[in-house]
């Protein structure tokens, strides 16, 4: 791991669906030496070697521990330790998994052996591998590693336009319930916008069509001005008669829907009180509100 180059580095890929194949392309387009690839079907790996040159697709995810310098772990989650477990690795050669929850433990066999093992999570959604390697610069890249590892594993990230933070060990699923809350989370609480909007007729189409402008101004507000500046509506002025008539309201969608609300305005008054939006004594009145509605 004492390389500069970015030419003289092999790196291989063993699993090649969307991320190995958005961090394989990325990385050689960035002068990288991607070597080998290999996946659980040759085909996929050939996908993924046939836009690198020097990239050879294997059936044998073994001649990518051998050719490679750093090997990608990038199976699905469950693969991850068997996977590691099956190869035969060597001292001073390194691997890492591209998993959030995964602990870096996944890969003892191969650091009982000598190799320098890590983790290195790219926070973004890749459901089209095109579409993640255009939107890899500017993402953060959760980074475990040590010494020469985590150095070149940051030159990594930054060669793929991407900033870093460092994750200590045995956080990783905290880590990953984080990435929720701005991830899929957002999508479920679309869905509960859908089912509430269905009842009086809007279908699913026109519903997101409408709330996503507002979604969308919800992360330019929170990116220009931080999360207590950046809070808009009830919660941020405290008008507690609107919070009366959501809850009015919400008493009959059914207690999942009413618990979800509270639950939400609760984590919401904080914000607000940071904000400047009302005092104490308003905070305290909405949470009561809240609360016994809670309990109702
Ligand atoms: N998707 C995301 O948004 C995202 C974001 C950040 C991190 N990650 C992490 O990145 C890793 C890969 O996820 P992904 O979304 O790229 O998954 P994916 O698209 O499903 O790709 C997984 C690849 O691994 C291959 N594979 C499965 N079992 C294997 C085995 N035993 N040996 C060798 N290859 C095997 C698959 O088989 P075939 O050869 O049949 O294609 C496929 O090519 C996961 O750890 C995931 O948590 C995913």
């Amino acid at each position: 791991m004492h390389e500069h180059n970015p030419a003289s580095l092999r790196i291989g890929f063993i699993g090649s669906g969307r991320v190995a194949k958005a961090l394989a392309w990325g990385l050689s387009g960035s002068g990288h030496s991607v070597v080998a690839a290999a996946s659980r079907s040759l085909g996929s790996a050939q996908q993924l070697a046939q836009r690198i040159a020097g990239c050879s697709a294997t059936a044998d995810a073994q001649d990518v521990v051998d050719g490679a310098d750093l090997v990608f772990i990038t199976v699905p989650d469950d693969a991850i330790a068997a996977v590691a477990s099956n190869l035969v690795w060597r001292e001073g050669a390194a691997v890492v998994h591209c998993s959030a929850a995964t602990e870096v433990a996944a890969l003892a066999p191969a650091a009982r052996a000598g190799a320098w093992t890590g983790g290195f999570h790219p926070l973004q959604l890749f459901a089209d591998p095109e579409v993640a390697l255009a939107g890899l610069p500017g993402c953060t890249i959760a980074i475990e590693a040590e010494g020469g590892l985590l150095r070149r594993l940051e030159r990594l990230a930054a060669a793929l336009g991407c900033r870093n933070m460092h994750l200590p060990p045995g956080c990783r699923a905290r880590y990953h319930v984080a990435a929720h809350c701005a991830g899929g989370f957002v999508i479920a609480l679309l869905k509960q916008a859908v089912d509430l909007w269905a009842s009086f007729g809007v279908g699913r189409e026109d519903t997101i069509r409408a709330l996503l402008p507002l979604l969308r101004g919800t992360t330019a507000s929170v990116e220009r001005s931080g999360l207590a500046q950046g809070l808009a509506g009830t919660y941020s002025r405290g008008d507690i008669g609107t919070v009366e008539k959501h809850l009015a309201e919400l008493a009959h969608a059914g207690p999942d829907a009413l618990h979800l609300y509270c639950e939400l305005a609760l984590l919401s008054i904080p914000l607000g009180l940071e904000r400047g939006g009302y005092d104490e004594k308003r905070a305290d009145a909405m949470r009561a509100l809240l609360r016994q509605a809670l309990q109702a």
